[in-house]
């Protein structure tokens, strides 16, 4: 079947063709209302559907003769482990801490936050709570203390799931600590937190809430899972906003399984059997998608990695790990292929593994750049999909959909829209623009199955947020255009969030950190483009009159600060002392201004600007510490 058949298929026929994909999985009661509404109006789908994912994801496969299938290899080049689980063993160990938990008192609709590494209990806490109906909300590893307590508050967890460590390159991440530390910050405080200790001998403090893991799942029943109705949350998952304070994405369990499992076949072109390897973490929405629950219900193998594309060993451990374990399809960011690309420039390290497994390299999280795309498609020889998508929509909205017909690539777009993702460009006023024009990305409602179903008790942040900017749209927040073949063009975020290393992070946030140090008159943090990371953010900070302390060393503090606030991850590395701000005569900070500055990028000096002598002002400062396109470390062909 041609793809523009299937697509038009999804969106004029929509419910049947919903209905055809949910009948892809074994449901306890099948659902006869397929697309309804909640009592905001906003679409729900299969309403009246009961089914669990923890079975679709595992028992299913040993009722069908899996059993001894390999699950999930974990590779982990940090701890030189390697692992291989089959169905029977992500059973036993599911079932088990699912038992575990419920003799802890968790039932159906409680809350657990999970703050792990990449390691196999990751996807064990994940898929435990599955099986009971509890909700999960899994935090990336690179957050701070002080972002976990603001999670642990909004969600209040009954139950924190964590481990003794993790690994960074070279260095020892203390999870349990963190923990400790967040729970200490926190208003909400959980009951228990199950601490798995990895045995790499790092000291983990002791507390009077904690239980052992591995006490817990020996001394635990293995349990049945528990049937849910299809709209009953899955997860909860954090994501940045333009505010100081994430958001919390909710997704379904039926929806959200119907989508994937169509996506596994119909995007990734991945069969029933195959290897599939999405190199992200499970604390990101790739992770939970791809690495856990996709693959999971389309029983794939999925490679769980803890490493990085390069210094774990070297850049070439991608390559081993495709060809050691014969991955079929590999989902990274370009940002990652940037990294190896700066290291071995000719892909002479590719050349000394067999990638005759590998058959699509997916790339997403950040936009692809065109000599990234060039030189994965030359290296690894095989087609480089670019697709676009975000932690809101739970899988892609635009891709080049290979499981159904493989279309031609045009390097700077992700193709064309997902079946059932019906895509415009919108003006300012909310009407469709002529092809090649930029404007805003919106989804015609209602959004297919797998979708956001709200924000974590913020119904109001959620309408506002995404859908009353254009009344009968959901807005994705980012900027972009379609060609005359319909191929859509992202061209970046319309507000304050930025992407770096492929981390979505919130600039309003590191803005608000930055302003509360007490040497801080007023600042702006934005996002500036790095060769590696696609782009980092950038502090100019304005100092109070009177103060004393050296701007050097303020710097490092406000660095120090929003490290301790954030975390690592928000690589903030580079913040500025500058004399004055670029205001509108209103008092409105021009951070875009200041921004294509730094990038190069053409600019009009708006005629609202206060004083148009600050831009040269500007200009200096940058020149003088390095920062601007021209200096980046740039390695294109
Ligand atoms: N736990 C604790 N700290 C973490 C972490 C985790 N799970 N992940 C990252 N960090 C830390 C890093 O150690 C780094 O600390 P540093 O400033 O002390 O060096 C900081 O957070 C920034 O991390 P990152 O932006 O990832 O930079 P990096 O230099 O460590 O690695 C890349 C750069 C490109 C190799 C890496 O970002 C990468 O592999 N990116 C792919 C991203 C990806 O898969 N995204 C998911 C969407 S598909
Ligand atoms: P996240 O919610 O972390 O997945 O980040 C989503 C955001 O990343 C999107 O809103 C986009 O701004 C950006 N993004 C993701 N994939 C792509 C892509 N293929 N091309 C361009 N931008 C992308």
């Amino acid at each position: 079947m041609s793809y523009s058949k299937k697509y038009i298929e999804s969106i004029q026929n929509k419910e049947q063709f919903w209905e055809d994909q949910a009948n892809a999985l074994s449901w306890y009661t099948k659902p006869k209302t397929i697309l309804g509404k909640d009592k905001y109006g906003y679409p729900q789908w299969f309403v009246d559907g009961k089914l669990n994912v923890s079975y679709l994801c595992i028992d299913k496969h040993i009722e069908d003769g899996h059993g001894d299938q390999d699950a999930i290899i974990y590779d982990s080049p940090v701890t030189k482990t390697k692992e291989h689980i089959s169905f029977y063993k992500l059973h036993q160990e599911v079932s088990k801490l699912a038992g575990g938990l419920q003799a802890l008192g968790l039932s159906k609709g409680d809350t657990v936050i999970i703050y792990m590494p990449m390691i196999p209990q990751a996807l064990y806490a994940m898929l435990a709570c599955a099986r009971l109906g509890v909700i999960h909300s899994v935090v990336f590893g690179g957050f701070a203390p002080h972002e976990l307590a603001i999670r642990i508050d909004d969600c209040k967890p009954k139950a924190i799931i964590t481990a003794s460590n993790g690994i960074e390159i070279e260095r020892i991440i203390p999870y349990k600590p963190f923990v400790d530390e967040a729970i200490a910050l926190a208003e909400n405080k959980p009951e228990h937190v199950i601490v798995y200790d990895r045995n790499l001998g790092v000291e983990i403090p002791s507390k009077t809430y904690d239980i052992d893991y591995a006490d817990l799942v020996s001394k635990s029943v293995s349990i049945e899972p528990i049937p849910v109705e299809s709209n009953h949350p899955l997860y909860i998952l954090y994501t940045s906003g333009t505010t100081g304070k994430p958001k919390g994405i909710i997704r379904d369990s039926g929806g959200y399984a119907t989508a994937l499992k169509f996506s596994m076949k119909h995007v990734y072109g991945v069969d029933e059997g195959d290897v599939y390897w999405a190199a992200s973490d499970v604390g990101w929405v790739v992770g939970h998608s791809y690495i856990v629950y996709g693959p999971l219900l389309n029983r794939n193998t999925t490679v769980v990695f803890e490493g990085k594309p390069i210094k774990t060993p070297d850049a070439s451990t991608f390559w081993r790990v495709i060809s050691e374990h014969k991955v079929k399809v590999m989902f990274t960011a370009p940002t990652a292929i940037r990294a190896i690309k700066k290291e071995d420039p000719n892909g002479e390290l590719i050349k000394k593994y067999d990638l005759a497994s590998l058959k699509y390299q997916f790339l997403a999280g950040e936009r692809c750049d065109v000599s990234t795309l060039r030189w994965t498609e030359q290296h690894l020889n095989v087609p480089v999909i670019d697709h676009w998508w975000q932690t809101e929509s739970g899988w892609p909205m635009l891709a080049n959909m290979v499981g159904i017909e493989r279309l031609p690539v045009k390097p700077g777009s992700a193709t064309l829209p997902v079946c059932g993702y019906d895509i415009q460009i919108l003006n300012d006023n909310g009407k469709k623009v002529a092809d090649d024009v930029e404007g805003f990305v919106a989804v015609k409602l209602p959004l297919p199955p797998g979708c956001l179903l709200n924000l974590w008790e913020n119904p109001e942040r959620f309408k506002n947020g995404y859908l009353n900017r254009f009344p009968g749209y959901y807005f994705s927040g980012d900027g972009g255009y379609k060609d005359e073949d319909g191929y859509v063009f992202i061209t970046g975020r319309v507000d304050d969030i930025i992407n770096v290393a492929g981390h979505r992070l919130s600039t309003a946030e590191m803005e608000e950190v930055v302003a509360s140090h007490e040497a801080v008159a007023e600042c702006a943090v934005f996002g500036v483009h790095c060769d590696l990371k696609g782009q980092k953010p950038l502090g100019l900070v304005v100092l109070k009159s009177g103060n004393s302390s050296n701007s050097q060393t303020i710097s490092k503090e406000i660095i120090k600060d929003v490290r301790h606030e954030i975390g690592a991850v928000a690589s903030l590395k580079d913040v500025l002392v500058v004399k004055r701000l670029p205001k509108t005569r209103s008092g409105k900070i021009l951070r875009k201004l200041l921004r294509n500055i730094s990038d190069d990028l053409e600019y009009n000096v708006p005629s609202t600007i206060d004083d148009v002598t600050i831009i040269s002002e500007i200009e200096h400062v940058y020149k003088q510490n390095q920062i601007g396109i021209h200096k980046n470390i740039i390695n294109h062909e």
